[in-house]
């Protein structure tokens, strides 16, 4: 396996290796549940890597107004019930700011240059008194994820842990999807966030640290600084 992400399945494939027919069939977990809890009740929020508008279609049934960002109109063309604009987050630089800006799905947990980039893209479009919501793949996950059950299922989805490499200071992984007679697969990287690198991460882009949304730091918030 590379270092590059890699998916594979029916259907279209984002850069970064997601199954975008995955991804639709893809229920909430209790995800707009933690963002709608951590911010003021109808703040504007900005979803970058929004995906098919998983997370964001119920913030915005609850009264956010709601923008995702993608770099894949495969998955954009999901939620033709947002508004949505294809962009690589890198380069984004919308002309308006949101009281909430949403990095979720782990991508926090990219390489250091990328997560950099990112972290300057939600502090550019984050309001001065506004929140960033971020969740991140905890440090239980880094410590498990070799030992854990490789076979699970729930909610109708058949989760295989084919591969799991811890190579500080990344976990390597490949894990394959199964719904019905559909089969994904996914590899990637996904580099530890130690709490030392996340404070000094989120000052590079003028950010600070908030607070922790769960006991297991799955999920934070962050402040202009
Ligand atoms: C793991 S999926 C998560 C989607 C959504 N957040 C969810 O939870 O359902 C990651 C999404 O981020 C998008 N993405 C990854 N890297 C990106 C980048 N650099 N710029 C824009 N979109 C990106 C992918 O196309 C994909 O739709």
């Amino acid at each position: 396996m590379t270092d590059d992400p890699i998916g594979t399945g029916p259907g279209a494939i984002t850069n970064d290796g997601c199954a975008v027919e995955f991804y639709g069939l893809l229920p909430t977990v209790g995800e707009p549940e933690i963002v709608h809890a951590a911010v003021p009740p109808g703040a504007s929020i900005l979803e970058l890597g929004c995906g098919t508008g998983r997370i964001l279609r119920p913030l915005a049934a609850w009264g956010h107004p709601v923008t995702g960002v993608d770099h894949s109109s495969d998955m954009l063309a999901k939620s033709p019930d947002l508004e949505t604009v294809c962009s690589p987050i890198q380069s984004l630089r919308l002309n308006r700011s949101f009281d909430v800006v949403l990095l979720a799905s782990q991508m926090i947990n990219s390489d250091p240059v990328t997560r950099q980039d990112f972290l300057a893209t939600v502090r550019h479009h984050l309001r001065d008194g506004g929140i960033a919501v971020f969740q991140q793949s905890p440090p239980t996950w880094f410590e498990k994820l070799e030992h854990a059950e490789p076979v699970v299922e729930t909610a109708g989805i058949r989760r295989t842990i084919r591969l799991a490499r811890w190579e500080p200071p990344r976990m390597r992984a490949e894990v394959e999807y199964q719904v019905g007679e559909n089969t994904w697969s996914h590899a990637w990287s996904s580099y530890m966030l130690t709490d030392e690198a996340l404070v000094g991460d989120l000052a590079a882009a003028g950010l600070r640290f908030g607070e922790w949304l769960r006991d297991n730091r799955a999920w934070f918030t962050a402040h202009p600084a």
